[in-house]
């Protein structure tokens, strides 16, 4: 991927049929190698309050938290569309909170979009932050901020009416102007329908294979986290036992006097070595 991927690439590659990949990033590096691998999108989740924080929802993070990290991830990708999470509280209480917030991120943050979750209740305020000039993903299905209204972390859109109102708030959310929206842990026939009926891409997550995109939370799918793993994550990679096992190298090196070897020791040069030779031998102290 050399060109950076925009709002319009991903609308493009909607209609040409080409899958959208994300993945959530948190950090410098991790940023850096996703951003060369040709991920499409990174999104500084709100998840980081559950895998980075150790917190058991996402609801206590705040905005502060998003800008820290979202600064880390925009200095490293050069090529990916960052986005950045509103968290829990950030723009419900007025469009003109939202939209400050959102600017806050962009501006600070150095994100090129923002992600909020809610249907039709946060339809107008999607489209001022839109006009403000500022990309929008929107976030269906299971909305973790909304973690104890909906009582658990299960799948959404189960029922007619759940499915039927599904479908109205994703066409609100287009409608309002969101350039995408990403569907957590809902039937894929469902993510199906919806997918077809709007012209700006999907990106699911636990919601099958029939969206424009997917995404995963970057801990879960290298196995970088030693707490729940949701059904929907494909583990990639084992970090947690790379980890695990040099660190067991590492004790047992420090303890057995392995590490540091000759090759991470400085030496003194032959010149120096003269000079400090008579303090090495503890004369004319
Ligand atoms: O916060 C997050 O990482 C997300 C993804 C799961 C879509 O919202």
């Amino acid at each position: 991927m050399t060109k950076s991927v925009t709002v319009k690439t991903l609308l493009k590659m909607k209609q040409a049929g080409q899958k959208i990949a994300m993945l959530t990033a948190y950090d410098h590096p991790t940023a850096v190698l996703l951003d060369a691998a040709g991920v499409h999108i990174l999104l500084v989740g709100d998840s980081l309050g559950m895998v980075v924080q150790g917190q058991t929802t996402t609801i206590p993070v705040a905005l502060e938290d998003i800008i820290y990290h979202t600064k880390m991830v925009s200095r490293g990708a050069h090529h990916s569309l960052i986005v950045a999470d509103l968290p829990f509280l950030t723009y419900q209480i007025s469009a003109d909170q939202a939209m400050q917030n959102a600017a806050q991120l962009l501006r600070e943050g150095g994100a090129q979009a923002v992600k909020l979750e809610g249907g039709q209740e946060v339809a107008a305020t999607v489209q001022r932050i839109v006009q403000a000039g500022i990309p929008v993903m929107a976030h269906l299905g299971l909305t973790p901020q909304s973690v104890h209204t909906l009582g658990g972390f299960s799948v959404q859109g189960r029922t007619r009416e759940a499915a039927e109102r599904m479908l109205e708030d994703a066409l609100a959310l287009q409608q309002a102007g969101a350039f995408a929206l990403v569907l957590e842990m809902v039937p894929a026939e469902l993510a199906e329908l919806i997918t077809s009926r709007l012209s700006i891409p999907t990106i699911g997550i636990g919601a099958g294979p029939f969206c424009d995109g997917q995404v995963l939370v970057f801990h879960d799918m290298v196995g970088y986290t030693s707490g729940y793993i949701p059904k929907h994550n494909k583990r990639y990679a084992n970090v947690a036992q790379v980890i695990q096992e040099a660190a067991s190298v590492y004790i047992q090196e420090v303890t057995n006097g392995g590490f540091p070897g000759e090759d991470q020791t400085a030496r003194l040069r032959p010149e120096e070595f003269d000079e400090l030779t008579p303090l090495l031998r503890g004369e004319g102290q």
